[in-house]
């Protein structure tokens, strides 16, 4: 079989997913299967050799043309974050095209990456989230409105983007103009929450060979005001797995996991952010396109629930295909 890694992407988050990219392509098992290096970024769509040799992609059927023989691809790995791998764009893309992709459908990966609107969705379902405000590019901004909504400290956040990119804890009001600028760098709609005191919990649900799967909950402990990109990516951070909680809380985070996957129809990966207040999760957002770095937290859960990164990859592709 054909297998397109697809990586890279048009946000601030394409270094990662190049890192993410290369780590499925190292992993998976190639006498299992014929794999490619495809990168997607905003000046060039291309297949990418082993001698680091470029061949443009035709954006028409996605296909390549190499040493004069027109290659299709029979299923896409998707290892992009962010835009336009995991918002829905490429997803709708390759469904169209007919070509089988590891990922979620089109519009699960919209709604899971707008925070504002998954919140929404899973809401009515007793999934418990924080107290929020919203934003969009041009509105008035009435710094005390917000504040007597959402209570200081507060989180700033680019509605639709990842790794912590754009996000600010805002201690002051003073703190919330800058704040906002500096979230609309990444997106023109921002949401603004309050302060939940507890502690973080990072929960993998996969489809694992025909099952719905939730992976051991890992704690995370950052070093840093919140998990921002530094306690993500510059070792910042402790994550626990399995996270250090009581038997009958862990159920409980499982449960509302499992139930938002199922309740969005997912498919593929997904890790779900929690805070724990008094003994209730409460959904921060969904990633579904999660990192799959060696170091990143699904891989550690699957690690930690015996699968190894090569049986995680592969079982991704076998779903896509059936
Ligand atoms: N957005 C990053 C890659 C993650 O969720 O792991
Ligand atoms: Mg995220």
């Amino acid at each position: 079989k054909n297998v397109a890694i697809v990586m890279g992407g048009y946000s601030s988050e394409y270094k990662i997913s190049l890192t993410s990219g290369n780590v499925v392509f190292n992993q998976l098992d190639k006498t299992k299967y014929r794999l490619f290096r495809i990168h997607i970024l905003p000046e060039k769509w291309v297949y990418v050799d082993e001698n680091e040799k470029e061949f443009p992609i035709n954006k028409h059927d996605f296909s390549v043309i190499i040493d004069g023989k027109t290659i299709f691809f029979d299923v896409v790995f998707n290892a992009i974050h962010g835009t336009p791998g995991e918002d829905g764009l490429l997803q709708a893309y390759f469904q169209l095209l007919g070509i089988p992709q590891t990922s979620c459908d089109y519009y699960q990966a919209a709604l899971t990456f707008n925070k504002r609107d998954l919140l929404s969705v899973l809401k009515p379902y007793g999934i418990k989230t924080a107290t929020s405000f919203y934003l969009n590019l041009g509105d008035t901004i009435n710094s005390e409105e917000i504040i007597s909504k959402v209570g200081l400290p507060c989180f700033v956040k680019p509605n639709k983007s990842g790794s912590s990119f754009g996000i600010s804890k805002v201690k002051s009001l003073e703190e919330l103009l800058p704040a906002i600028e500096n979230a609309y760098k990444e997106d023109n709609e921002i949401i603004i929450e309050s302060f939940l005191d507890g502690t973080e919990v990072s929960v993998g649900v996969i489809n694992y060979k025909g099952e719905i799967k939730v992976l051991p909950i890992t704690e995370i402990v950052s070093e840093n005001d919140f998990f921002d990109y530094e306690a993500k990516y510059l070792g910042k951070s402790k994550e626990i797995t399995p996270a250090r909680i009581s038997e009958e809380l862990k159920v409980k985070i499982e449960n509302v996991a499992k139930r938002a996957y199922e309740v969005l129809k997912m498919k593929g990966f997904s890790r779900s952010e929690f805070i724990i207040v008094n003994n209730e999760p409460h959904m921060l957002e969904m990633n579904t396109i999660p990192g799959l770095t060696t170091e990143s937290i699904l891989p550690q859960q699957a690690h930690e629930a015996g699968i190894s990164l090569p049986e995680l990859f592969e079982n991704a592709i076998e779903l896509a295909l059936k």
